[in-house]
């Protein structure tokens, strides 16, 4: 069987992509591996990173143009490297229908809260302001509406109160690295029988 191909889209540090091509490339995503990794900014530090991988890197900037016609082109890139899964990964821009259209119900996010709580920018923040003692990790279907797509799974942490946005960042973040390989695995495993039937 063909490795499921991920295609995945930073905007900066790139963790989460790391966390992804590694866990791929040890084979903690059975049968997969990062085929693509598209950056809208030319200066995000993940971009090092996958490159340290052996992974190919795409820069596409937005250059004034309007949203469809950004997306066009990304899809073209993934297309071209017939990406079945699409993650988003710190990717700092709301899709367009066409995006949404071109990957209907395979492409994720991973979000800094307990969604719907705290959608958006800041989430670590906003939980802090808030002052609720506990917070985690989303990943989720990417539909139109902003951090709102159907959730697939979520993971906990404490808020403690001596908290800082790092301190409380960094304990999401540890959870991000486990939890998105976990997903991904998962939604593949799902296409593929799904792909079988
Ligand atoms: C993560 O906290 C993720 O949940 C959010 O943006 C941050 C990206 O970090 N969407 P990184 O670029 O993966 O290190």
């Amino acid at each position: 069987m063909r490795r499921k191909r991920i295609g995945i889209l930073i905007s900066g540090r790139g963790s989460n992509m790391v966390a992804l091509a590694d866990s791929a490339r040890d084979g903690r995503i059975p049968n997969a591996e990062v085929a693509v990794v598209v950056s809208d900014q030319p200066d995000a530090a993940g971009l090092g990173k996958a490159k340290e991988r052996g992974i190919e890197t795409v820069v596409i900037e937005r250059r004034g143009r309007k949203r469809e016609e950004h997306d066009r082109e990304i899809v073209a890139a993934l297309r071209a490297k017939s990406v079945d899964l699409v993650c988003l990964a710190g990717y700092m821009r709301v899709l367009s229908l066409e995006f949404l259209d071109a990957y209907r119900g395979r492409i994720l996010n991973i979000h800094p809260s307990l969604l719907p709580a705290f959608p958006g920018l800041d989430a670590q923040r906003q939980a802090l302001e808030h002052g609720v003692k506990s917070t985690g990790c989303t990943v989720h279907f990417v539909d139109e509406t902003l951090d709102g797509g159907p959730i697939i799974a979520q993971r906990a942490v404490p808020v403690c109160d001596d908290d800082s946005v790092e301190t409380l960042s960094a304990r999401i973040l540890a959870e991000e690295h486990k939890l998105y390989p976990e997903v991904v695995s998962l939604v593949l495993e799902n296409l593929a029988k799904s792909s079988e039937s």
